[in-house]
């Protein structure tokens, strides 16, 4: 695994995307990028100019990597101050980044057929494993979730291979519910699955994934989305319960065994 780095970093582009979110394309040192994997987040300074605030640095996970050009881009949604402030900031402008942080989504050589799951910005570490998977052969459903068509990733975002299915609360495009309510079709034709989203969208994954599945096949692998301090497992503030004890989400993570979580 690459070396955690912290590093100046330019915006070279960013772009709208998903109603009020950005695509923003970053610069990194020379060969880090080539080591970046899907599932691994940086941790971005957004203090406002001249100020220490907010204090603490903003997690974002890998929404794609361009390692010809030394750059990676991120998929930004204003929350609060720190994101607001982030996804103001325009090409040119500097920022502080430490990474790459955190495990990956590993795909098992054997695996020919990948489910994913995502929930709002939960889509961003999987648009890079889905453009990974194609690259390897691997057959690809996309399933995406969200309260209406504007915000979801536009088809245009992902590999060509890759079958897209959306799920939109206001029936406003494709299945009218949650995105949980297509998986079911597509857990015997699995063999592992995917997840990034809102906590009760990953609760709710576990039902339906447990009314389904005859035995632990397929494995089921969710990226959580804790609140994060220091990013590098000394605060101990993004701990998660699993059946292993306590493990922090910035650095035995963010990627976990869905089976293995206690919540
Ligand atoms: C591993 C990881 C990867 C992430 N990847 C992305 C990504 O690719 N794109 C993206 O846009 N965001 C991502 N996030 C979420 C992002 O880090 C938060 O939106 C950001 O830290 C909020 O900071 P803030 O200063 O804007 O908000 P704060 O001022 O700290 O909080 C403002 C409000 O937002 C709420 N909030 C804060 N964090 C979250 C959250 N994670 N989910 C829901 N509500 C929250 C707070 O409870 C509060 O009410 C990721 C988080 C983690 C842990
Ligand atoms: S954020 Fe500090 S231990 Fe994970």
């Amino acid at each position: 695994m690459a070396a955690v780095r912290e590093f100046e970093s330019e915006i070279v582009a960013k772009r709208s995307v998903m109603d009020d979110a950005h695509l923003v394309d970053l610069s990194a040192p020379s060969g880090l990028v080539a080591a970046m994997r899907p599932g691994q987040f940086v941790e971005v300074l957004c203090r406002v100019d001249g100020s220490y605030d907010p204090l603490l640095r903003r997690p974002y996970s890998l929404y794609a990597t361009d390692p010809a050009n030394d750059r990676f881009t991120l998929l930004v949604r204003p929350y609060g101050r720190g994101s607001e402030w982030l996804g103001q900031q325009r090409p040119g402008a500097t920022l502080d980044i430490l990474g790459p942080l955190g495990n990956a989504f590993e795909i098992r050589p054997k695996s020919r057929h990948l489910l994913m799951v995502a929930g709002g910005v939960g889509a961003a570490p999987l648009v890079m494993l889905s453009q990974r998977a194609v690259a390897r052969g691997v057959a690809v459903t996309y399933l995406m979730g969200a309260m209406d068509a504007g915000s979801l990733l536009p088809a245009s975002a992902l590999p060509a291979a890759v079958e897209y299915l959306v799920a939109t609360e206001d029936g406003s495009q494709g299945h009218r519910g949650y995105v949980t309510e297509l998986v079911a079709d597509y857990i015997q034709w699995a063999d592992q699955i995917y997840s990034c989203g809102p906590e009760p969208m990953f609760r709710s994954l576990r039902q339906v994934v447990r009314q389904h599945r005859v035995t632990r096949e397929p494995r089921v692998w969710v990226s959580v989305e804790r609140t994060m301090a220091c990013g590098l497992g000394a605060c101990l503030g993004c701990v998660v319960e699993t059946r292993r004890g306590m493990r922090t989400s910035c650095v035995d993570g963010p990627v976990f065994e869905m089976d293995d979580l206690l919540w």
